[in-house]
């Protein structure tokens, strides 16, 4: 491979991170060499018995036909993908799986495509239960009836009721301006690939994986939130660079911020250091869009400095949102150079 290549099965940045590819073709190779893998998990399909970021250990199949409850690793038959879910029945030709938290099942998993069985699975270093064995047929059995969602729904309504106090209670100045004085501590980095998947699977946005590529009028500077070492809200400096374009300048991206950490002045923080980017990378000015509906994001843009503009060009595409799904966006600016 040539120096200049992307790496095919690394994602860059300061962790070790496989793609799917690479994660598939390496459990591929173990699986052949009758040895088991141990790797993390990325998504919540399995959710609650296996969560993102819990780390499982899988094993080959030897000779044995996978088992009905059992979770296996497996290549998706729609995307050639690899995936852990859950065996749930048995068909003509071959075995019906689905993520304990999917609406629907993978298909029809033949033998060849079946790479290993879940063996173990840790959370934070210690070994958690997965729904094995008699666990697992019953779980399988109620994922086939439909009855599983159902109990799902019901055991997170507790969870929903809280979310939406919380929700309420962020809409409140008192809370934001107490939730302030609290001072929790979060910090700032610019983000390495292991943070914008984080980002990515928070987001529930495609894994553009590490061969994305750019147009080259175009640079992008993305950075993280982290509470403790957990990513809680991202934001990106765009810069276009095209002087043929009617949007070329510095724009703010991607605000977000995960919705518990919210109202903590956490969203307050990324947009200043945007802007402090920006300003060190000799922009004037600094524009974003946004939902005119989207009242916190609308504050928040005043409170930083920002005043609604027209850009010309996106205005026809803004108008064809709102004719189709009523929304309307709209272009927010704010001067970096002391102007109005
Ligand atoms: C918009 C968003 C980033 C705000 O982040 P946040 O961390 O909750 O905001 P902060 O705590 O830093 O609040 C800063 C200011 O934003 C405004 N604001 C934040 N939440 C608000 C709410 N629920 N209602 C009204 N104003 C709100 C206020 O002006 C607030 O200042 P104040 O507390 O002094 O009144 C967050 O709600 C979010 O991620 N939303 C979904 C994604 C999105 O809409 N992104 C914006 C794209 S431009």
């Amino acid at each position: 491979m040539a120096d200049t290549d992307p790496p095919r099965y690394v994602v860059s940045g300061a962790d070790l991170s496989l793609s799917n590819q690479g994660q598939l073709e390496l459990l591929h190779e173990m699986m052949r060499r009758g040895l088991p893998l141990r790797m993390p998990v990325r998504g919540s399909s399995m959710a609650p018995c296996i969560r993102d970021e819990d780390v499982v250990t899988v094993a080959p199949m030897d000779q044995e036909d996978p088992r009905v409850g059992q979770v296996v690793a497996f290549i998706t038959p729609s995307l050639g993908r690899l995936a852990l879910h859950r065996v749930i029945s048995r068909s003509a030709e071959g075995w019906v799986v689905r993520g304990d938290g999917c609406l629907e099942a993978d298909g029809v998993v033949t033998r060849d495509a079946m790479l290993g069985r879940v063996t173990r699975v840790e959370r934070n270093g210690r070994e958690v239960r997965f729904g094995e064995g008699r666990m697992g047929a019953s779980i399988a059995w109620l994922s086939r009836t439909g009855l599983l969602l159902g109990l799902r729904s019901v055991q997170r309504t507790p969870r929903r009721l809280a979310a939406a106090v919380l929700r309420r209670l962020q809409d409140q100045r008192l809370y934001r301006t107490l939730g302030r004085r609290w001072r929790l501590r979060v910090e700032i980095f610019e983000a390495g690939e292991p943070d914008l998947q984080s980002v990515r699977r928070w987001l529930d946005t495609e894994d553009s994986g590490p061969e994305a590529s750019r147009p080259g009028d175009l640079a992008v500077k993305d950075w993280v939130a982290k509470h403790r070492s957990k990513v809680v809200g991202s934001v990106q400096l765009v810069f276009f660079s095209n002087v043929h374009l009617e949007w070329q300048g510095y724009w703010l991206f991607s605000l977000n911020v995960r919705r518990r950490y919210r109202g903590l002045g956490i969203g307050e923080a990324l947009t200043a250091r945007v802007a402090e980017e920006a300003r060190a990378q000799g922009a004037t000015e600094l524009l974003l869009v946004v939902s005119e509906g989207n009242e916190p994001a609308v504050r928040l843009c005043r409170k930083c400095g920002y005043t609604q503009t027209v850009v010309e060009a996106l205005e026809p595409i803004f108008q064809a949102e709102k004719a189709s799904h009523g929304r309307r966006r709209i272009v927010m600016r704010r001067r970096l150079d002391g102007g109005t």
